[in-house]
C-alpha cells in the first residue's frame, strides 16, 4: 500500500490554513506538508512541517515533490478576483503557471491525485442567473475567471491526454473566522462579522441587493475532502464541479446579525467590485456533485451567522 505524503500549496490562505488543519487531523500530522511564500501562519505552528515555497518555481517545487514523496498535492495559491482586476498580467501569469507546473510535475511524478479549486467566477453575465446550472454558457469577464476557466480546461486535457487525476470544486465565496479572506469580491461577508464586532456597523462596497453563492468554511472543507475520497469511477465531470452553500445579498446579512446585535448597522458604498459581484449568478446547481459524491450542505445562512458571531473574539 502506498504510504500518503500531502502537499499544500497556499497553506497560509484563507482555505489553506483550515484544509492544512483538517487534513492533519484525518490523516496524520506528519503526513501533510504544508507550504507558502509567505511566513507560517501561527495557527499551523506545531501542528506539522512547514516549508516556505513559491510554486512559480517549478524547479524547487519538483525536488520537493521527489525529496518528501509526495503523492497528493492540494494547489490553493492564486489570485483572487479583486486583487486580480488590479493587476491582470500577475493574475494570469501566478494562476496558470502555477497550475500548469503542478499538473506536469504530477504526471511525471509518482503523485496519485491533484485538488485545485475554481470558483463561480468561471460564471459571467450571460451564464444564469439562479441556480446556474454545472454545463451552460461560461462567458467570464475577470482576468481571475478566465483563469479559472482555462483552469478547469488544463485540468480536463491533464485527466483524459495523461490520466491525472485531478479534481476540482467551483467554490462560491468562502466565509470563515480562522484565517482572513485575501482579495476577493465575497470577502465583503467575512469582513460584516469583524466589523459588526469591533464597531457596531459596517460599510459594504456591495449594493444591498446583490445576491452572491456563498458557503460556510466547515462546509467547504467537508466538500473537499469528501470529494478528494470519492472513487474515480463516480465522477463525471473533470472540469470542477458546481457546489451550493447559501445565497444572500448585504441586506439580508445584516438582517440576520442584527437578531443577535440589535444595534448594528450597515451602510453601502459600491465600488470597483460591484460590477463584479453582477456579473457571477446569485446560486448555484449543485445537483451533478450531490449525485456522483454525495455532496449537501450543512450550514445555511442562520447557521453560519450564529457560529461566525460566536467564534469571532
Ligand atoms: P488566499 O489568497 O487566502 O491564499 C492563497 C495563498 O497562496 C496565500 O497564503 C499566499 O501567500 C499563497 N501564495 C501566493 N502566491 C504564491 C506562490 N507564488 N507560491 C506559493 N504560495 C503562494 O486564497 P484562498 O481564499 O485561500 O483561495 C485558495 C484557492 O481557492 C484559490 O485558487 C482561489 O481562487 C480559490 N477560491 C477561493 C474562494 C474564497 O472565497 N476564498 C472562492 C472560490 C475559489
Ligand atoms: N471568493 C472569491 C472571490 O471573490 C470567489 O472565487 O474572488
Amino acid at each position: 500500500m502506498i504510504k500518503e505524503r500531502i502537499l499544500v500549496i497556499g497553506a497560509c490562505g484563507q482555505i489553506g490554513v483550515e484544509l492544512t488543519l483538517a487534513l492533519r487531523k484525518k490523516y496524520g500530522n506528519d503526513t501533510v506538508v504544508a507550504s507558502d511564500l509567505r511566513e507560517e501562519n501561527p495557527l499551523l505552528r506545531g501542528t506539522g512541517p512547514y516549508v516556505t515555497l513559491d510554486v512559480m518555481n517549478k524547479e524547487m517545487l519538483h525536488v520537493m515533490v521527489i525529496r518528501q514523496n509526495i503523492t497528493q498535492i492540494y494547489l490553493l495559491a492564486a489570485i483572487l478576483s479583486a486583487t486580480g482586476e488590479k493587476n491582470p498580467n500577475l493574475a494570469w501569469s501566478l494562476n496558470m503557471e502555477s497550475l500548469l507546473n503542478v499538473l506536469e510535475i504530477a504526471r511525471d511524478e509518482n503523485v496519485q491525485k491533484v485538488f485545485w479549486p475554481s470558483s463561480i467566477a468561471v460564471f459571467g453575465p450571460s451564464s444564469p442567473k439562479v441556480n446556474c446550472p454545472q454545463q451552460t454558457i461560461i462567458e467570464p469577464v475577470t482576468v481571475y475567471g478566465i483563469s479559472k476557466y482555462a483552469g478547469e480546461f488544463w485540468c480536463n486535457y491533464y485527466h483524459h491526454r495523461y490520466g491525472v487525476d485531478v479534481r476540482s470544486i467551483r467554490y462560491p465565496g468562502l466565509i470563515s473566522y480562522k484565517s482572513q479572506p485575501g482579495g476577493g469580491t465575497t470577502d465583503y461577508a467575512v469582513e460584516i462579522f469583524y466589523d459588526a464586532k469591533e464597531k457596531g456597523s459596517y460599510e459594504c462596497f456591495l449594493k444591498e441587493d446583490t445576491y452572491l453563492p456563498m458557503m460556510y468554511m466547515p462546509d467547504a472543507i467537508r466538500a473537499t475532502i469528501e470529494l478528494m475520497e470519492a472513487p474515480a469511477e463516480n465522477l463525471t465531470v473533470h472540469t470542477s464541479y458546481n457546489v451550493h452553500g447559501m445565497s444572500f445579498s448585504p441586506k439580508e446579512i445584516s438582517v440576520e446579525i442584527r437578531k443577535h446585535m440589535e444595534d448594528f448597522t450597515i451602510t453601502y458604498n459600491p465600488d470597483y467590485r460591484q460590477p463584479i459581484a453582477e456579473s457571477w449568478p446569485q446560486s448555484i446547481d449543485d445537483s451533478t456533485a450531490r449525485r456522483d459524491w454525495g455532496w449537501k450542505p450543512e450550514y445555511d445562512l442562520a447557521g453560519m451567522t450564529e457560529d461566525m458571531l460566536k467564534n469571532i473574539k
